[in-house]
């Protein structure tokens, strides 16, 4: 019967078909497809507090209300990301544990620092743009939940992205101080949203399988490759120079290749030694212990429901 049950598995694989949350699946599909999804998840949750940051210190009303909405995007990104793992057999409550006891990974790129107003536009163009570039094809992703959740995600994520670039556009048309502080945020950004894509491909433990599996379509270097593709043409729109100054297109393997990437200020990173990890994770353990009451009230809320209904 397992044998069947792969051999069904694989087919539907082969064809392209989708995997749905009572279809049989391989352990290993499972226990990635958790990994992935639920870091990813957490990456949405604790990438609100960069940007939430510069929510009351917006710089007109109007930036104010699209910066709100843009976090607040985010955490229903979380929510759609953290009830697609849900459909695998863990809990809600099991990976918030994992999060905030330090044990689950997020994404790198929200260990940096948000000093200007410019990181703003920085993090909407560079972070965002990273984001799509390794979210599109997601949502392709062999396992339903996954690619479905990922399509309205990457809708909004490509509002961001927009939002991101006029940010840094007006700053890079405004005064002279205005500009350096477009290209200082662009600067600090640049090798950190490079960084996102994940190792280099020779040195991707999970790549292979995750492609064969069709969960990832691309590789990491791929991606990282086309993100800086893409970016070439912005950076002239922009007026803002490339930090990249070894950037250059390789005519024989059709690809954008950069300069040295500083692999070890990842692994510090990911190691919990960037400039922001320890805060990040308390200001999110303390929210939930905030929050605790909320949780209290819905759940009592939800039993008086049932109790109701019952008679
Ligand atoms: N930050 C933190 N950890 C990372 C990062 C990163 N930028 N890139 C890779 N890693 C980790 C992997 O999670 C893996 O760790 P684990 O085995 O302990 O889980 C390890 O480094 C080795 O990397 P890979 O073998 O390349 O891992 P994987 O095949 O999972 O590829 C990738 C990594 C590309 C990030 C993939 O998981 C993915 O596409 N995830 C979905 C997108 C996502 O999570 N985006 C979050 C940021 S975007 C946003 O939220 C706005």
């Amino acid at each position: 019967d397992e044998l069947d049950a792969q051999q069904q598995f694989d087919a539907l694989i082969d064809a392209d078909q989708r995997i749905e949350p009572r279809d049989w699946m391989p352990d290993a599909y499972r226990r990635t497809l958790i990994r992935q999804i639920s870091q990813h998840a957490h990456s949405e949750i604790i990438g609100m507090q960069p940007e939430a940051n510069w929510i009351t210190r917006a710089p007109s009303l109007k930036r104010k209300a699209i910066l709100m909405a843009k976090v607040q995007d985010e955490a229903g990104h979380g929510l759609y990301l953290y009830s697609a793992a849900q459909t695998l057999g863990i809990t809600r409550d099991e990976m918030t544990e994992q999060l905030i006891a330090g044990r689950a990974r997020y994404s790198s790129i929200f260990n940096y620092l948000t000093p200007t107003w410019a990181d703003m536009g920085a993090i909407g163009w560079l972070v965002d743009g990273a984001a799509i570039c390794n979210q599109v094809p997601l949502c392709r992703a062999s396992y339903g939940p996954y690619g479905r959740a990922m399509v309205r995600i990457c809708k909004e994520e490509s509002f961001h992205q927009r939002q991101g670039f006029e940010i840094l556009l007006e700053l890079a048309q405004g005064t002279p101080a205005q500009k350096r502080m477009a290209q200082d945020a662009v600067n600090r950004w640049y090798w950190p949203s490079i960084m996102m894509f994940g190792p280099p491909d020779d040195d991707s433990p999970n790549s292979a399988q995750s492609m064969a599996w069709k969960i990832k379509r691309f590789s990491n270097d791929e991606l990282r490759s086309r993100f800086v593709g893409m970016l070439v043409p912005q950076f002239e729109a922009l007026g803002l120079e490339c930090p990249d100054k070894d950037l250059r297109f390789d005519e024989e393997s059709g690809r954008w290749i950069t300069g040295p990437i500083d692999w070890d200020e990842f692994q510090a990173v990911l190691d919990g030694r960037g400039p922001m990890n320890s805060q990040r994770l308390r200001h999110r353990r303390e929210a939930h212990e905030s929050g605790a009451w909320v949780r209290e009230a819905a759940a009592e809320y939800a039993r008086k429901q049932q109790e109701k209904a019952r008679f």
